[in-house]
């Protein structure tokens, strides 16, 4: 067992001693080592103190000197994660030289290689591990940095800020020196080298100001950044005009790496950025990556503004940057593409990712108490509830109102590092609502329910709403929450009644709604305006598919009657007719055809499973598929009209029309699919054959995989030659290869593991080789445990060579107790041996452990 591993806590917040005024870097980059020469102007500003204690991993020290003079080793202490100076005095200079080698470092922590280029990932406590520092976001510096490199190699070198010189006066090697204008902390410093291609745009602020705008990647890729680069300058604006916020340097730099363990990152001018939210083209990316691609380039804009012009006091604060930054892209994709598809896809995701984190051991407030590792929080629950949370203040103030108090915090804080408090304080003075009550949001974990109850006499309709809140993780007991609940009635034709806000605080209250011919029909939690799980007395849910005025409660009673329909399978075998003829009404419907795709879909497993006191999965798939097949066998003439309508004449445009055609056409193939016949067959053979996308390819293939298997290999097969050298593409092929169906699916994943093409210390190819095996519920919680055993093979064994990665794969056990006793047993068996494992890093450590507690 791992004894070393220390929490930290929120509680034990001290302000630090010591200011940076300013550092001055100096990277001499080598083959095989990296010289770092950090020179500091530093201040006291705590008297009281003697010593200055710097974070520092695994110190490799050549020199340190002190106002120039060269320090005696009794004059300070290396230990494993600090180096400690004595007896300092009230305002000094610190010079330290030491040695890094990047080429090894397959963390991805700190500065590393992607492939040949040179790069970091700082946030949350990389820098630590290139020189030492307070690396604590509080600490806030000015940089100044300076990096030498081979110049056939490197001709591309990048940090911070504004290039200020460079160095042309050595014969094979060359440097640059940048200086950021803006004080930041060290998490947000970057360096960059390598030979890059690039492409290059312009955009005039809103005050005038000209920035040069560049986005770098690996040579022969520039044709695929443009949608990139198009995404940036619609972000830009969209800060301007939304939060009147504009750019504040004179260059804005994206470099795209293929080895990067998260989305993407802010740091000042010069973010870094996993290449699979970077480049596309439509022979290589589906139309939901190109999404994605706008969105996350956004997210890493506004961080500019929050994020880095106002950063977080500490890591407990996160969401404070992070939840608000993803209630910010949500709502210029929104703006982007359809609202209504936005809001449904954002909380789709937040259903199947974070609710059941919330459901889970590993759950925490979106400003969690303590962690052992920083890195196992930036979940789901920081970013996507964290932006729930941001999206009930902006309902609640209105949106005059929250601009205003957005005005108010970036006024207040601009240049500084805060707490969630100092943000709805901002909240609050330009918003009217209980600022004790809601901040219980930022303590409290677990999803809350809300119980309905409706009553109807002379004319006047009430419902009784009753708070249930779950337990916190260690069993002690939660409060009701406060939020804005949205809702609407309806009369029995249809038409709307009334469309209200109802503010809920109290664990149980009614509300009256008078002078009513006739019992209306209840709408509730409208746009999803409060992340909960209503809990319904007896729903109209077909009425509601039929009539609701609002787009996202109508995808809602969808989803909530084919949920309780696939339970009745579970439990009677029976399908309630009443479902699959609302079901077929949605197919007659006149609506967008993205949104159109969205209704169609069914319920996921995660969606059911979340429904199971004992998860059976067996059991959900066996009722899924009973529920699809008679939907496919009544429709199939419906279903084949809307493929056959949308899927000619084709095209390859990005136009919305054009994607929600692909949308509908391939939910209506998806379903066709599950008839396993050769007319579906073909069509998906002809599609893959024919397919001017990546999106009309991909869905082919995956339909084919599962569906037929000698039209499948030699779809496969064609598609490995003719992509296998572009890596994101492969991440693709890999997926649908581990979520097959297929019975051999695991011999099939052990041997992808040898393919030429896969790579271990790649975290986007772990991901979609290992980490789609361990979503494969199916395959995943075998009864005979060679899932859970190679998952745990895979975990210790990636562990060695990158945590980060090891301790996202440990979240697929959180499911553990809510499994049968026979899984449990096999869940824990394998958990044990991988905890037991010597130098098991504290990442993973802290999500078994939470696991079997
Ligand atoms: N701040 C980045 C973003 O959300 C994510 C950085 C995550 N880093 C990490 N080591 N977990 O845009
Ligand atoms: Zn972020």
């Amino acid at each position: 067992m791992n004894t070393e591993v220390k929490a930290k806590y929120l509680k034990d917040y001290k302000k630090p001693a010591y200011a940076i005024e300013s550092v001055d870097l100096l990277f001499e980059l080598f083959e095989e080592e990296t010289f770092v020469t950090n020179t500091m102007q530093i201040k006291k500003t705590d008297a009281s103190v003697n010593d200055l204690t710097l974070d520092a991993v695994n110190l490799e020290l050549l020199e340190l000197s002190l106002n120039d003079l060269k320090l005696q080793e009794s004059r300070y202490i290396i230990e494993e994660e600090k180096l400690t100076v004595l007896n300092v005095p009230d305002a000094f200079e610190i010079k330290i030289k030491n040695k890094i080698y990047p080429q090894d470092n397959t963390e991805l922590e700190g500065l590393y290689k992607s492939g040949d280029i040179f790069c970091t990932q700082n946030e949350p406590e990389g820098f630590r591990s290139i020189t030492p520092f307070l690396d604590r976001p509080d600490i806030m510096s000015l940089f100044t940095t300076t990096i030498l490199a081979d110049k056939k190699k490197y001709p591309v070198l990048l940090s911070n800020g504004n290039k200020i010189k460079c160095h042309e006066d050595f014969k094979e090697r060359h440097g640059v020196t940048w200086h950021d204008p803006h004080p930041k902390p060290s998490y947000l410093f970057a360096l960059v080298a390598g030979n890059l291609g690039s492409i290059s745009d312009e955009f005039t602020t809103i005050q005038g100001n000209k920035v040069a705008l560049n986005i770098y990647c690996d040579l022969g890729n520039e044709q695929k950044c443009h949608h990139a680069m198009h995404s940036l300058k619609a972000s830009m604006k969209w800060d301007e005009e939304k939060y009147g916020r504009a750019y504040d340097l004179d260059i804005y730099n994206i470099v795209a790496v293929d080895s990067f363990n998260m989305g993407a990152m802010e740091n000042k001018g010069l973010n870094i950025f996993n290449s699979a939210y970077v480049l596309a083209d439509t022979d290589t990316a589906t139309d939901a990556n190109f999404m994605g691609i706008e969105s996350v380039i956004a997210h890493e804009y506004f961080h500019n503004w929050t994020g880095n012009r106002i950063t977080c006091r500490d890591w407990f604060q996160l969401t404070l940057k992070e939840g608000l930054t993803v209630f910010r892209d949500q709502c210029f994709s929104a703006d982007m593409n359809s609202a209504q598809v936005q809001r449904i896809e954002d909380v789709k995701a937040l259903r199947e990712r974070q609710f059941v984190e919330d459901a889970s051991p590993t759950r925490h407030p979106i400003q969690p108490e303590s962690y052992i590792s920083m890195n196992n929080f930036y979940t789901a629950t920081v970013y996507e509830k964290g932006a729930e949370v941001i999206r009930m203040v902006y309902t609640l103030l209105g949106e005059k109102n929250y601009r205003q108090a957005m005005d108010l915090y970036f006024e207040t804080f601009d240049g500084q590092a805060v707490t969630t408090d100092d943000f709805l304080w901002a909240m609050h003075e330009c918003g009217d609502f209980d600022l004790e009550l809601f901040k219980r949001w930022y303590k409290q974990s677990g999803t809350p329910r809300l119980h309905v109850k409706e009553s109807f006499e002379n004319g006047t309709y009430s419902i009784l709403l009753t708070q249930k809140i779950p337990d916190d993780v260690d069993g002690k007991k939660q409060k009701p929450c406060y939020y804005p609940l949205k809702m609407g009635l309806l009369d029995r034709d249809g038409s709307e009644i009334l469309a209200k806000t109802l503010i809920i605080s109290k664990e149980s209250e009614t509300f009256v709604f008078e002078n009513l011919k006739e019992k209306p029909v209840l709408s509730i939690n409208r746009d999803f305006s409060v992340p909960i799980i209503v809990e319904y007395g007896e729903a109209q849910f077909a009425f509601l598919m039929k009539y609701d005025t609002n787009s996202f409660t109508q995808y809602e009673a969808t989803q909530n009657f084919a949920l309780r329909t696939i339970s009745e399978i579970i439990e009677s075998s029976a399908i309630n007719d009443d479902f699959v003829d609302a079901y077929g009404h949605l197919l007659d419907l006149d609506v967008d055809l993205s949104y159109k795709a969205l209704l169609l879909e069914l319920p996921s497993v995660s969606a059911v499973m979340q429904l199971q006191k004992e998860i059976d999965f067996d059991a959900i798939y066996d009722a899924q598929d009973k529920l699809l097949l008679h939907i496919a066998q009544k429709y199939k003439e419906k279903l084949l009209d809307i493929y056959k309508q949308n899927h000619l004449p084709a095209s390859a445009s990005l136009e919305a029309k054009y994607i929600a055609k692909r949308a509908i056409k391939n939910r209506a193939l998806k379903i066709l699919s599950i008839l396993k016949n050769d007319e579906v067959a073909e069509l998906a053979q002809k599609q893959y054959e024919e397919s001017l996308t990546m999106t009309d390819r991909i869905v082919a293939l995956d339909v084919l995989e599962n569906l037929h298997v000698s039209y499948a290999e030699v779809a496969l097969q064609d598609f490995y030659n003719r992509y296998k050298d572009e890596t994101l593409v492969m991440n693709k092929y890999f997926a649908i290869l581990a979520s097959s169906s297929r019975y051999d699916v695991l011999e099939r994943v052990e041997k992808l593991q040898r393919d030429k093409v896969y790579d271990e210390k790649v975290p986007n190819l772990v991901r979609s080789l290992v980490g789609s095996f361990a979503r494969n519920h199916k395959h995943f919680h075998a009864k005979d445990g060679s899932g859970y055993k190679f998952l745990a093979d895979k975990i210790i064994e990636i562990d060695k060579i990158n945590p980060q990665i090891a301790s996202g794969l440990c979240g697929a056990f959180k499911v553990c107790d809510k499994m049968n006793k026979h899984n449990q047993d096999l869940i824990k068996k394998e958990l044990s041996r991988v905890i037991s494992t010597q130098g098991l890093s504290k990442n993973s450590f802290e999500i078994i452990d939470k696991i079997l507690k």
